[in-house]
């Protein structure tokens, strides 16, 4: 087998939209109230697009940073992969329209669907081109609308997501002192039915019925996913140090998924993560599904915690069940 090239994160832009939810708005259209959300979730306020926004908008904004911030063209790119469960429309993909949005030419691309592990997933998709040397620029997004798939009258979901973007660029690393280190995913397909949309697809194609059954909305059993994924965020977790010989104490930046806040300190805890190397944003996005890694790592970058050669570690868990993690050293 050749060599593979160490690949590394060379940029990172994000994009939430500026309109925002606060559990005080909350409260007028659910039996909900701002306590129970911030100590059973940690969320105090979401950002949501308006009426005529897609999810391909917030991924040419996150993408159009990313490119400036490494200052090149997007006919500069070799592929684009996006993560996403809210896609503008079933086809042509996000990634086709994103493509075209930003005029990037010669470019091809496509919609990676993993839910909250959409990011972490395309990441290591998108990391693959760029190891076997077949491409040099790829940018990877993971964009979701959410509340464009959430029933504002059931209090167990809508006082969780939020919408947004976010994108970095994948590029050959000049050594192994930083880049891409390691990552594990898995998916169980058992948990599918503890979160779901059941309408809509080819199983329950949209009509009057599905949508009067309200199949077209996010429908989760949240004790169920919760209870997987303090197990599985942290045994995933605990395995990819474990065969990297790191201890959970040497990360420089804990960047999980933003699901709740408890998910997020359970593992912390169990990995004995110093507190201040633990980031967490959920209070201000919400769960923004592919987007809450790379809006993390802009809140632990305005935090000064990616520094050239941090120790990085990212987890997720989510609908499918899929989960993954990834350990990187930042690259600049
Ligand atoms: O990103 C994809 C993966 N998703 C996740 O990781 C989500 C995982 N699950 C969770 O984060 C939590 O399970 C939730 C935040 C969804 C719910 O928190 P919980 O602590 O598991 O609450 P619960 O569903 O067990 O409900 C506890 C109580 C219930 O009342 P009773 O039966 O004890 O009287 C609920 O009816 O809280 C009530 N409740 C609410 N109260 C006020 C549920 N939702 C609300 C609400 N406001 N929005």
């Amino acid at each position: 087998m050749t060599q593979l090239q160490r690949v590394k994160i060379s940029a990172l832009g994000t994009y939430v939209p500026p309109r925002l939810l606060t559990n005080a708005d909350l409260e007028k259209l659910v039996d909900t109230n701002d306590q129970w959300i911030m100590e059973r979730v940690g969320i105090r306020e979401r950002h949501l697009v308006d009426k005529g926004v897609a999810t391909s908008d917030l991924a040419v904004e996150a993408a159009k940073k990313a490119l400036a911030e490494r200052g090149i063209e997007a006919s500069d790119l070799d592929a684009i992969v996006v993560g996403t469960v809210t896609p503008d429309m079933f086809f042509p993909s996000t990634a086709c329209l994103v493509q075209h949005k930003l005029g990037a030419k010669n470019v091809w691309g496509f919609d990676l669907s993993a839910a909250c592990s959409a990011f972490v997933y395309a990441l290591q998709a998108g990391a693959q081109f760029v190891a076997t040397g077949s491409h040099k620029k790829v940018l990877v997004i993971g964009a979701d609308v959410m509340s464009s798939i959430i029933d504002y009258t059931d209090r167990a979901t809508c006082v969780i997501f939020g919408d947004g973007a976010g994108a970095v660029l994948l590029e050959p690393a000049e050594d192994d002192s930083v880049g891409l280190i390691d990552f594990v995913h898995e998916v169980d397909g058992s948990g599918g039915c503890s979160l779901y949309m059941p309408g809509g697809g080819s199983l329950n194609p949209a009509s009057h019925e599905t949508v009067d059954k309200k199949m077209h909305f996010v429908h989760q059993d949240g004790g169920a996913v919760f209870k997987f994924a303090v197990r599985k965020m942290a045994s995933l977790c605990e395995e990819i140090l474990k065969r990297n010989n790191i201890k959970g104490s040497e990360i420089d930046a804990f960047i999980p998924h933003q699901a709740n806040k408890r998910i997020i300190t359970a593992t912390a805890d169990r990995l004995n993560m110093r507190p201040e190397a633990v980031i967490i944003n959920i209070e201000q996005y919400g769960n923004t599904t592919a987007a809450t890694i790379p809006l993390a790592m802009e809140t632990a970058r305005q935090e000064g915690k990616l520094k050239k050669g941090s120790l990085v570690l990212l987890a997720s868990v989510g609908a499918g069940f899929t989960s993954g993690a990834t350990l990187l050293r930042w690259a600049y």
